[in-house]
């Protein structure tokens, strides 16, 4: 592709930095708050294992195909499938991708910034010492309150979401990729260490045996759609994310074993994110199922008798919010791009402008933790849950399925090929097959069996 556009010329300076800006989108709140909450409501190794395979089988294919469409393109998301769907002879409305992105990244931001405030909050909350020998009952009791307090809240939605977008409106800078550098590695130390304090709490095995004894009888109605929308959340796919990454990819690093370092990555935080909540859940006689304060609860009582627990607490809070920083950014790439591309106007007056809005419905999220708590909107569901279920798991897995069709059955296979450099004819049936049939169509038959009853 040769026109030109805004975003033509920049590139990340090295594969290396690539795999750590897409590690750094991958590597957030989906990994270490959402996947065990979800898991611990979705019945544990059920869904861990149908995640897993949804990782493996559709999530993998389509991180490729995302970034080859982007490195193909080099533009936003949106110009990019027009212009290949063009150069294609194909329909322009493939460009939909783009827009269904847009959208599904502001939903997920808007309720990103509030989760991410909490996590901002306990930074301070944990450094003051509070948790120190502190028991379940207290632990539960202070988040509790954070929940009771919308203004609260508010505040640290507002701080969390103000950063966000002085980053994003200052460009993708040359110190975010140094500070993913020492973030990153240092929140697996964290992890680690962790790890060695669930490891003797007692309760490692019943953890264990939760997140991996897969039984089918576990196995409910939401599980499937549940865990496939966790793979594209966990995986920023779905939305153009990694598209747009993908647009600034140097030419001759290699997809295929840049995709699985990415995804070797984010599996083994949230699997080593699990392995440290659910032992913690079931030696203080916790709920499993307890939603979206699973983190919170667990996390501090686990700091709480921990040696220098309260600076140890502080510090993974800090980490926590700079994973999610760097996912937040991410989110907004696909929007931010088309329209600094589009308009060719500032990106502060895009980034303010769009920050805005996804803080403005990130009000319906707070609200959901305690004024309408008990307002469902839709299929028994609060605003919070509404908004995360559209975006995470229709819209994500939509945009994914359209994604593998079109790079498969629509593009010509030299251009992909250029892309995703496979020679070998059997080896190039194979990736055909895995994102051209075996993607699509589980994301398929998940929708039927959810959407279409008695399927
Ligand atoms: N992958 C991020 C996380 O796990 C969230 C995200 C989703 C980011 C979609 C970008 C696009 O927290």
């Amino acid at each position: 592709m040769s026109e030109s556009s805004p975003n033509n010329d920049i590139r990340w300076s090295s594969r290396w930095l690539f795999v750590l800006a897409a590690a750094g989108s991958a590597v957030g709140l989906g990994n270490i708050w959402k996947f065990p909450y979800v898991a611990g409501e979705n019945g544990g190794g059920a869904f861990v294992l149908i995640y897993l395979v949804c990782v493996g089988l559709v999530g993998a294919p389509i991180m490729m195909a995302e970034i080859a469409l982007g490195r193909e393109g080099r533009s936003s998301p949106i110009t990019t499938m027009a212009k290949l769907a063009a150069s294609a002879g194909r329909n322009s409305q493939w460009s939909i991708i783009g827009w269904m992105g847009v959208i599904a990244g502001v939903m997920i931001l808007s309720f990103y910034g509030v989760i991410a405030g909490w996590a901002l909050k306990y930074i301070g909350v944990l450094a003051s010492g509070e948790f120190e020998n502190a028991g379940a009952s207290v632990v539960e009791s202070t988040f509790n309150g954070l929940l009771a307090s919308p203004v609260e809240m508010i505040f640290w939605q507002t701080i969390f979401m103000v950063g966000t977008i002085w980053i994003v409106a200052r460009g993708v800078s040359q110190g975010l990729e140094k500070a993913i550098r020492w973030f990153m590695p240092l929140l697996f130390v964290m992890l680690i260490v962790l790890l060695g304090y669930s490891l003797r709490s007692g309760g490692f095995e019943q953890g264990w045996q939760f997140m991996f004894d897969f039984k089918w009888e576990d196995v409910g109605p939401g599980t499937w759609i549940m865990a496939l929308g966790q793979a594209f959340f966990t995986l920023s796919l779905g939305m153009g994310t990694m598209m747009a990454y993908g647009s600034y990819v140097p030419s001759e690093a290699r997809i295929g074993s840049t995709v699985a370092t990415i995804v070797a990555l984010d599996t083994v935080v949230a699997i080593s994110a699990g392995l440290v909540i659910f032992p913690l859940v079931f030696v203080n006689n916790l709920d499993v199922a307890q939603g979206p304060g699973l983190m919170f609860v667990t996390m501090p009582l686990a700091f709480g008798q921990l040696p220098f627990g309260s600076i140890f607490g502080s510090v993974f809070f800090l980490l926590v919010s700079f994973a999610a920083i760097t996912s937040a950014i991410s989110l907004t790439e696909p929007a931010i791009s088309y329209l600094v591309e589009k308009y060719n106007s500032s990106r502060w007056r895009v980034a303010v402008g769009l920050g805005f809005l996804c803080w403005l419905l990130g009000l319906g999220t707070v609200f959901s933790f305690n004024i309408w708590a008990d307002l469902k909107l839709a299929f028994g569901l609060n605003f919070f849950d509404l908004v995360d279920q559209i975006s995470s798991n229709i819209l994500l897995p939509l945009g994914g399925l359209l994604i593998a069709i079109f790079i498969t059955w629509k593009l010509p296979r030299e251009t992909v090929a250029g892309q995703i450099e496979i020679e070998s004819e059997p080896i190039w049936s194979l990736w055909k097959v895995v994102t051209g049939v075996v993607a699509p169509v589980s994301v398929l038959v998940v929708f039927l069996n959810t959407f279409v009853p008695f399927f």
